[in-house]
């Protein structure tokens, strides 16, 4: 909705531009024709004054901590609801009725199950590989298989991608997990709950019954419904990106999972547990809190700091909330780690430095502490990270190519580099 406009003064040129407000947030100034009026580019790198889409996904307030999935508040979804739900509420916009989630578990739940030729793909990959990058390949590799549903202008096969990936996803990462750690692999269970189902294809083995324990259940689905979605973060803007060109959605979610890696995003979580077993000890915290102020030195506190939140990350509360409870379940009374970084968080957040810079821990901080309880290599955080977030990533999607004023995202730049010049032969250089 535009109400009033900013005035640009440019070339002795006076020049409006609309206003527009959203239901909540920061409006925004439509500069779309800006190029065209005035032969310019706004220059915004890492976008951090820039809104790329129009969503009624997920709202981020970084100030206040608030984190609403189509207006219900992380918190509450946190405590009541299941993660399946969170994936019906994020692709359909309501939170389902107990028919339609009965539907919606049915259907999920059938489609959990991999075409057994993928299983093959495991054996081109070495053991140690990273589990991340055997979910790029994998994950690209379903559009090699699943061509009933990549033609992204029919919505009925935009739905049913959507089901496949979110059914599929854990299948294959445990799938990658067992393959890493050289156990074979276990089918889905049709009778679990999605997150139940996943632990067990991950720590089930065919010699035995394997029971998941329902309180580490409903702490995984949890951390699933902490992870599903984030506005426009750097992955979900990969995933955006990839699908405004038409690719089919698997293309999209293997391009956003290859970003989602990265340390500075989803592969924080990662870093985070192998940070804090580097600091060891409470007693060697203010030697890393000096290397994280000191502009020189590259090294930064993972788990710490947010584009967005410049306030407590509200999911990094609720997962500090688990990862208490998944460690008094197993009965871990001391955790050096979590020791370490519930000291490094109680200094952090009284030390001028980060308070100026209002840097705050954020989910990937105690994520890692708990997923390691749970049974999980650091390398499998991030790969847990792609698969709660692929839910996200798919509402995305299907939001842009449903949206009719959907183009292909094209930035342009400033050249700084040369001018154009003559070639030399190499005789002459
Ligand atoms: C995720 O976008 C999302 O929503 C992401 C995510 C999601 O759900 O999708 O929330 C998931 O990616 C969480 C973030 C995980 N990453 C980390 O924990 C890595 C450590 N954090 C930093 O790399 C950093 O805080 C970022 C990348 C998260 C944010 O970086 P910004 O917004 O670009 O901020 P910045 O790098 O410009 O930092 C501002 C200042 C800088 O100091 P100055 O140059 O102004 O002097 O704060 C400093 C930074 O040096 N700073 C840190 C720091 N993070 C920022 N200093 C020490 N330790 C840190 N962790």
């Amino acid at each position: 909705m535009a109400n009033s406009t900013a005035k640009l003064e440019l070339g002795g040129e006076n020049r409006e531009y609309e206003i527009l407000e959203g239901t909540v947030g920061p409006d925004v100034i439509n500069i779309s024709s800006l190029y065209k009026d005035t032969g310019m580019f706004t220059y915004d790198p890492g976008f951090t004054s820039t809104a790329s889409c129009e969503s009624k996904i997920t709202y981020i307030d970084g100030d206040e901590g608030t984190l609403l999935h189509r207006g219900y508040p992380i918190e509450q979804l946190a405590d009541h609801g299941d993660f399946l739900e969170v994936c019906y509420l994020l692709l359909y916009g309501e939170l389902p009725t107990k028919a339609q989630k009965e539907d919606f578990d049915y259907r999920v739940t059938r489609h959990t199950m991999l075409h057994e030729q993928m299983s093959r793909f495991f054996t081109g990959f070495r053991r140690d590989a990273h589990p991340m990058a055997v979910m790029c390949g994998m994950v690209g590799a379903l559009s090699a298989f699943y061509h009933d549903s990549t033609d992204i202008s029919d919505p009925h096969q935009r739905m049913v991608a959507s089901i496949r990936m979110i059914a599929k996803m854990p299948t294959i990462a445990a799938m990658a997990y067992k393959y890493h750690i050289g156990q074979p692999f276990i089918y889905p269970r049709n009778e679990l709950s999605y997150a139940a189902n996943f632990l067990h294809m991950c720590f089930a083995v065919p010699c035995e019954e394997y029971h998941v324990n329902p309180v580490l259940a409903r702490a995984m689905d949890r951390i699933f419904i902490l992870h599903a979605d984030h506005e426009q973060n750097a992955s979900t803007s990969t995933v955006r990106l990839a699908g405004s060109s038409g690719a089919n959605p698997f293309a999209c979610i293997a391009a956003g999972i290859a970003c989602l890696w990265g340390p500075a995003h989803g592969g924080a979580n990662e870093a985070a547990l192998n940070m804090l077993a580097e600091i060891g000890t409470v007693d060697r915290i203010p030697e890393y809190i000096d290397r994280a102020k000191d502009r020189d030195d590259p090294f930064r506190l993972m788990g710490f700091g947010h584009r967005v939140y410049k306030n407590y990350d509200p999911r990094a509360k609720i997962m500090q909330k688990t990862t208490h409870e998944v460690l008094g379940e197993l009965g871990i009374k001391d955790d050096p780690q979590l020791d370490v970084a519930l000291e490094l968080e109680r200094i952090a957040l009284t030390d001028e430095y980060f308070i100026e810079k209002k840097l705050y821990p954020n989910i990937d901080f105690y994520s890692g502490i708990t997923l390691r309880a749970l049974g999980f290599p650091t390398t499998m955080f991030t790969v847990l990270f792609a698969l709660a977030r692929t839910v996200g990533w798919i509402a995305q999607w299907k939001e842009m190519i449903e949206d009719p004023n959907q183009k292909i995202g094209r930035p342009r730049q400033l050249y700084t580099g040369a001018t154009q010049r003559d070639y030399v032969s190499i005789a002459n250089r």
